[in-house]
């Protein structure tokens, strides 16, 4: 994090996406920042001048010489003129730059923030669906295209206007005749680059989403590298990147020999028109209509007047891109954010913890339910266990809680209340969730466990909760034990191990509902029971939601759902559900024959 933070203007972004000119928006964007584009298209009107005076000067500076000897003193004179001239188009070029790309930077930093900051707010749903490498590709080389607009074309629209006048004036002041030949390649070099225009921007946005699907491609490889290695699948993978490269490789081609045909066409008619300018300059010289210093400053001044004519294919390529890019982040920036306020009931002593699910069924796509027209009861502070095969809808049942998606149909009520009246930033607040796989960021150990406290807590409290969730000893065990790092520069933790340190992460936020998604699924055993201890004294008092594999982790739960494709088929108390045939009985049956089977299987050859 850096030491201070640099405070920016603020930008009304809505204002910049609701402009159907996408032209618009970008100025939008610069928001704050006009006054420094201004003040750096001056210094370049005053770079511009700065040269044109040069070659002006240049121009009767060789007729003098021509006509007359010129003194030390005169030629000393002519030199200092020359050097300030220099000397001030070096200056304001400097400064020109340097604002420009002052409201680059500025520009570019406050989008990227406002970019983070809405994916940030993005529903749970959006980035399940979406793909990473994708949103990664746009929040960097998209933004960063803009950038390089900002800082190099923005202020060339002004630029190109500025030369192009100066230097027209100049040359007209010489011959007016001149002037107007010398600019006859305007419409042709406008048509061609129009075209370019076109052709290119569809091109270039091919050319970007590929990128995309690269991006994808690598972030994916990178994150389930374990799994390629595992199944040996690096040829495979190696040749799906290969074939995705050699794509981007085709679009980029098709792209750079768009704009490699477009440079030497329009040099070809640009030399024509300087030659074709020349020649009509030199016939002005021999039939005495222009002097030879007049020559010598249209000269001079005809690269300047042709310079900015081409730059305009450059502007308007340039700006095809950065428009390009700047819509593939509108889409980003266009996506509905989570209404974390929304709804707005908070009741003032907190919540006590009763859920009733009334008649609920939920569906991710149309028309497949994958709950389906659930109903139960939990009185606060009981535990309801969820037992079912992989892919019953245990998860997306608890998901609904903290309301990481909204019912389809039917209601949950929260001490009576319809939870959709509760504002989701309340609920998450109220909600403790280890989930299936904890995710844990490349911080330390302690870091981790406090992740989600908003308030200060004591190394006291932080050890009380790792001991508790069994994994203070083995935080010991490291090297620099809570100031270990986790993650790519410091341990890898096992899959158990980093079950335990959410739970500590869970324990520390002491929540009034618990949600326990699989969270003793890759411990062994022994550590289960430690942790199981620890889990009782965390379900103590709480609404407690736990879905566990293992018959042995929920049969002392206050309620058991049992799912089978969406569907509660059984519900009751252990010893109940134990005296019905069904799915139940059925897992509790095999659990026990292996479980025995298991313990013979010890007592055999701790007899040996
Ligand atoms: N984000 C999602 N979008 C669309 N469908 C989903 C999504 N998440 C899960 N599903 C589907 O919903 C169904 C239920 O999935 P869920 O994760 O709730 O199962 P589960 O009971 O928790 O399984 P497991 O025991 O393996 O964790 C599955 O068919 C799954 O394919
Ligand atoms: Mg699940």
């Amino acid at each position: 994090m850096s030491k201070q933070k640099v405070p920016y203007i603020p930008l009304d972004m809505p204002k910049v996406l609701s402009k159907k000119n996408k032209l618009l928006s970008l100025w939008h964007l610069m928001r704050g920042y006009h006054f420094h584009y201004f003040v750096s298209t001056i210094f370049l009107a005053l770079a511009a001048f700065a040269r044109t005076g040069m070659y002006v000067y240049l121009g009767t500076f060789i007729d003098r010489m021509i006509k007359e000897r010129l003194t030390g003193q005169e030629l000393t004179l002519s030199a200092l003129t020359f050097g300030a001239l220099i000397a001030l188009q070096a200056l304001s070029s400097f400064m020109s730059s340097w604002m420009a790309n002052f409201t680059a930077e500025n520009t570019t930093r406050r989008l990227r923030d406002y970019l983070f900051d809405h994916i940030q707010r993005l529903s749970y749903s959006y980035h399940s669906e979406s793909k990473t490498g994708d949103l990664l590709e746009r929040a960097t080389s998209d933004v960063d295209t803009l950038r390089r607009f900002f800082a190099d074309q923005a202020i060339g629209v002004g630029r190109i206007v500025m030369i192009f006048i100066i230097s027209f004036v100049a040359i007209a002041r010489i011959n007016m005749r001149l002037a107007l030949v010398s600019i006859i390649i305007i419409p042709i070099v406008l048509v061609i680059s129009i075209i370019f225009f076109k052709r290119l921007s569809k091109a270039y946005e091919a050319y970007q989403e590929q990128g995309a699907v690269l991006t994808t491609d690598l972030q994916e490889n990178l994150s389930g590298v374990r799994v390629v290695k595992a199944f040996a699948r690096q040829d495979y993978e190696i040749e799906k990147f290969d074939k995705q490269n050699a794509e981007k490789f085709r679009l980029g081609r098709k792209f750079n020999w768009m704009h490699a045909l477009f440079w030497p066409l329009s040099d070809i008619i640009c030399s024509a028109q300087n030659i074709g300018s020349s020649f009509l300059a030199a016939t002005m010289v021999l039939n005495d209509v222009i002097t030879i210093g007049a020559f010598i400053s249209f000269h001079g001044l005809l690269g300047w007047l042709i310079w900015p004519i081409r730059n305009l294919g450059r502007l308007i390529i340039d700006t095809s891109r950065a428009l390009v890019s700047f819509g593939r982040i509108a889409v980003v920036l266009q996506a509905v954010e989570e209404d974390m306020t929304a709804s707005t009931y908070q009741p003032k002593d907190g919540i006590k913890g009763q859920i009733t699910f009334d008649k609920v069924s939920f569906a991710y796509e149309k028309d497949f339910l994958v709950l389906d027209d659930v109903s139960f009861e939990c009185e606060a502070g009981k535990v309801v266990a969820l037992l079912g095969s992989t892919g019953s809808g245990k998860t997306s049942l608890v998901n609904l809680l903290p309301r990481f998606y909204d019912v389809t149909s039917g209601q949950i009520l929260l001490d009576g209340v319809n939870l959709n009246e509760y504002s989701r930033e309340f609920l998450r607040s109220q909600i403790g969730i280890v989930e299936q796989e904890p995710f844990l960021f490349s911080c330390s150990i302690r870091d981790n466990i406090t992740y989600g406290v908003h308030r200060d807590v004591s190394q006291e409290e932080i050890e009380e909760a790792a001991r508790e969730a069994a994994i203070h000893d083995v935080i010991l065990g490291f090297k620099h034990g809570y100031d270990t790092l986790v993650g790519e520069r410091g341990v890898t933790l096992s899959g158990g191990q980093k079950q335990r340190l959410a739970i500590a992460r869970t324990l520390l936020i002491n929540p009034r509902i618990l949600i326990l998604d699989d969270s003793t699924s890759s411990v062994d055993m022994e550590t289960e029971v430690q942790i199981r201890a620890a889990l009782d004294s965390l379900m103590n008092n709480r609404t407690t939601f736990i879905i566990a594999h293992r018959i042995q982790s929920i049969m002392n739960a206050d309620l058991i759902l049992v799912f089978d494709k969406g569907k509660i088929v059984q519900m009751g108390e252990h010893e109940v559900l134990l005296n019905q045939d069904g799915i139940y009985k059925d897992i509790y049956d095999i659990q026990a024959r292996i479980d025995s089977a298991l313990q013979e299987e010890i007592d055999r050859v701790e007899s040996i």
